[in-house]
């Protein structure tokens, strides 16, 4: 019960002591709520500005891609490693123990297969269900230019309305058929166009001429994907570039969980994208790193 006998009058006012209205450290996100920018800053380090994200959603639409064949005994022992885990429903829930201290980006548009049209997607996931599995923030791909790219900004415009209300924050995939080139003009296209619909970060590729142009002209963070396997100092050397000329880090799939030291690689990749560490310093990193990576032992 409260004792309102022993109410004492406080003492430390600190008049004449201005509160601070701090900034928020994250590009384009000032404005938003306090939950989602709680959310931004589980995701993103308030202390860099940027992020390292392990992306294991590929099963959504190419199935048991190679390295994601065991979810919960390939990609679990990484998670401490990575600043946030981008994952479908179905493997978050079966696979990735609750207990799981890292934020959650749930991949939630879907409805495709690679046997088909690969920008025929919907909103694959209820904001309730979101909610439920605490997500910090929902991915949906967008296929600007792809044959249902209308269809994909509205899956994007639904799930940044549903997220809006409830304070979770949306990421924008930018999907590219194969028809399409990833030079800066097609990038800096689809990332515009995914921040001005309102998502609060964008993934997207890098591109080797003109990348720290798209970065500047997305007025929200930016943050590369991996692409395909690549030798590990290549992708070292492709994160410090996009990192170097804006990007806010990585999301990053294939190069960490198809190397043959995935922990070993996302420690690298960690010093890259958080101490721009060079990429030579950090392939040395890696293989010295390699030869306590657990899995390094399991696949010689
Ligand atoms: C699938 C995705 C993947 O998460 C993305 O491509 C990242 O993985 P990778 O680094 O392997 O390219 O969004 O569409």
């Amino acid at each position: 019960m409260p004792d309102i006998d022993d109410v004492q009058d406080g003492k430390q006012y600190h008049v004449g002591v201005p509160m601070e209205a701090k900034a928020f450290f994250l590009k384009g996100s000032n404005s938003l709520d306090w939950g989602i920018k709680n959310r931004l800053a589980r995701i993103f380090s308030p202390t860099t500005g940027r992020t390292v994200m392990l992306a294991v959603d590929h099963g959504y639409f190419q199935g048991p891609t190679t390295g994601l064949e065991r979810i919960d005994l390939n990609i679990v022992p990484l998670v401490p490693y990575a600043d946030a885990l981008m994952i479908t429903r179905g493997a978050l829930r079966t696979s990735i123990p609750p207990e799981m201290q890292k934020p959650v980006v749930l991949r939630c548009s879907g409805g495709q297969s690679m046997l088909k049209e690969l920008s025929n997607e919907l909103v694959a996931v209820d904001i309730q269900d979101a909610l439920r599995l605490n997500a910090a923030a929902m991915a949906v791909q967008v296929y600007i230019g792809g044959e249902h790219e209308h269809q994909s900004v509205g899956n994007l415009v639904k799930v940044v309305d549903a997220g809006n209300q409830y304070g979770i924050a949306t990421l924008a995939v930018t999907g590219v058929g194969k028809e399409l080139v990833r030079d800066s003009r097609y990038l800096g296209l689809a990332t515009r166009i995914c921040a001005e619909m309102g998502a609060h970060f964008v993934k997207t590729y890098y591109c080797e001429s003109g990348f720290s142009r798209v970065a500047a002209a997305c007025p929200v963070p930016v943050l590369i994907a991996g692409g395909k396997k690549l030798p590990e100092l290549d992708a070292l050397r492709m994160a410090y570039r996009a990192v170097d000329e804006g990007a806010a880090g990585v999301d990053m799939g294939r190069n960490v969980f198809q190397c043959e030291a995935p922990m070993a690689m996302l420690q690298a990749v960690r010093a890259v994208v958080h101490e721009k560490e060079k990429p030579e310093k950090a392939y040395e990193l890696f293989l010295s790193l390699k030869n306590q990576d657990a899995f390094a032992a399991q696949r010689s």
